[in-house]
């Protein structure tokens, strides 16, 4: 199983590229579903979702092929899935619902169950395909649509991402116009509707709380580079802010991370944008306030590796997660390591101040895994992260490589890919 070793590291400097968005290259892909034609994608990220991903598309018909960083998908004949244990490898095959709903007018999945961090329903996707005029059955944990599609006006009771991209992909093959309020404004969402303007679809709004989706006949091929990775840029970020040192984030796109960036200029970190990306200088050293919310509020994938940097500042800080309910499990092992930390219910206070020390430490889920790597920096001594499901190697390229080209002691001891993971 994927083993890391971490040793204190009070410097990191230096520059490192920030890879494509996990979250935005999974829609992408899913999209890849919507027409016969070729979609190529270039700057694809090495990760275990993305090959799951492109698993599950060949499941459904596609043809795939990678060389190097390129990806290219071609479905001329759409089908169920023929492997329905795939979806359950991935939350984010639900993606692949819209998609099938718009160009076949039925499917039948399994649906993934809950996952660590929550339960993460998927009533809000369901719903609106019923407003689009699909007929959904649920049954022990499958989901089966049918009917063809009509636009409609959709309200999400809560903005959720995935509900958001897979009604923007059912609607631009429905009959007529689609508007979803209350949608999610991500920039992954923005990411994935350029895409499907350039196949073809007709969109307004998207990056806002209301999109318009005007349905047309069919879409067709594109070719297309996703945007940089927010969350990767935001976790090197943070490591940055454990130290003295002065890093780049080449291609990290401050627009996206603002919530982030203010709370560690907040902090003292001393942030500047320019042509190539993002530069920090020097430690957080003053506590801080964050609630999780959606974008553009502060990120609920930032909030492990904020807490981490929030445990070598001088002070209480707080930190309140409101999008998943069980997202704090890196906090037993943060507080093995020496952290002062209490959990009650969403709410998080962080004394600071307090040294870490290396440990023994085992990942619950892709960000914990990659606070956890963060907290082993800034931790006096050998610091043995255990990762048994590979969460890290799902939504990070070689994290520790990268750690490493900004001076940090950091390897991976063990290879392996990890369990099929939710
Ligand atoms: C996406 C991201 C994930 C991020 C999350 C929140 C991808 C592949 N993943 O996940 O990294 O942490 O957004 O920013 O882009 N909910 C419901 N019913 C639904 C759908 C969601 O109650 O039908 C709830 C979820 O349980 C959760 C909240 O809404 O509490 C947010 O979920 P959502 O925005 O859908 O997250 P994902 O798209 O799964």
């Amino acid at each position: 199983m994927p083993q890391y070793r971490i040793c204190h590291s009070p410097r990191l400097s230096g520059e490192v590229e920030i890879s494509t968005a996990k979250n935005a290259v999974l829609p992408i892909l899913a999209a890849a579903l919507l027409t016969q034609e070729e979609v190529i994608l270039h700057q694809t990220p090495a990760l275990t979702d993305v090959r799951h991903m492109l698993d599950i598309l060949r499941s459904c018909g596609a043809e795939t092929e990678t060389e190097g960083k390129e990806a290219r998908v071609r479905c001329v004949a759409l089908t169920n899935p023929r492997n329905l244990g795939l979806l359950r490898t991935m939350r984010a095959s639900v993606l692949i619902l819209g998609p099938l709903a718009a160009r076949n007018g039925e499917c039948f999945l399994t649906m993934p169950g809950g996952c660590a961090i929550g339960q993460r329903p998927i009533d809000l996707h369901v719903k609106g395909l019923q407003k689009l005029g699909a007929k959904v059955e649920q049954e022990g944990g499958a989901v089966r649509v049918s009917g063809s599609l009509k636009g409609a006006n959709v309200y999400l009771d809560f903005p959720s991402v995935g509900a958001t991209e897979n009604l923007i992909m059912a609607a631009t093959l429905a009959q007529g116009v689609t508007r979803i309020e209350n949608a999610a404004k991500e920039p992954e969402i923005t990411d994935l509707c350029h895409f499907l303007t350039l196949m073809g679809a007709r969109i307004a709004g998207a990056g806002t709380a209301n999109i318009i989706i005007e349905g047309v006949e069919r879409l067709h091929g594109a070719e297309y580079t996703p945007i940089p990775d927010r969350i990767e840029a935001g976790t090197l970020a943070c490591a940055a802010a454990l130290t003295e040192g002065s890093v780049l984030l080449e291609r990290a796109r401050t627009g996206h991370m603002r919530a982030l960036l203010f709370k560690l200029a907040e902090s003292g970190v001393i942030i500047q944008e320019d042509s190539r990306g993002l530069r920090l200088r020097g430690k957080a050293r003053h506590p801080m306030e964050a609630r999780t919310l959606s974008y553009p509020g502060f990120p609920t994938d930032m909030q492990a590796p904020l807490m981490v940097v929030a445990t070598q500042t001088h002070g209480l800080s707080v930190i309140l997660e409101t999008i998943f309910e069980n997202r704090y499990m890196h906090v037993v092992e943060l507080n093995r390591m020496g952290a002062h930390i209490r959990v009650e219910g969403q709410l998080a206070l962080v004394q600071g101040g307090h040294a870490l020390n290396g440990a023994h430490v085992s990942a619950t889920d892709l960000r914990a895994a990659a606070a956890l790597m963060l907290a082993g920096l800034a931790a006096q001594g050998e610091t043995v992260l255990t990762d048994p499901a590979g969460h890290l190697m799902r939504g990070y390229e070689r994290l520790e490589e990268k750690l490493r080209a900004l001076g940090a002691d950091a390897v991976k001891v063990e290879e392996g890919s990890g369990r099929a993971n939710p």
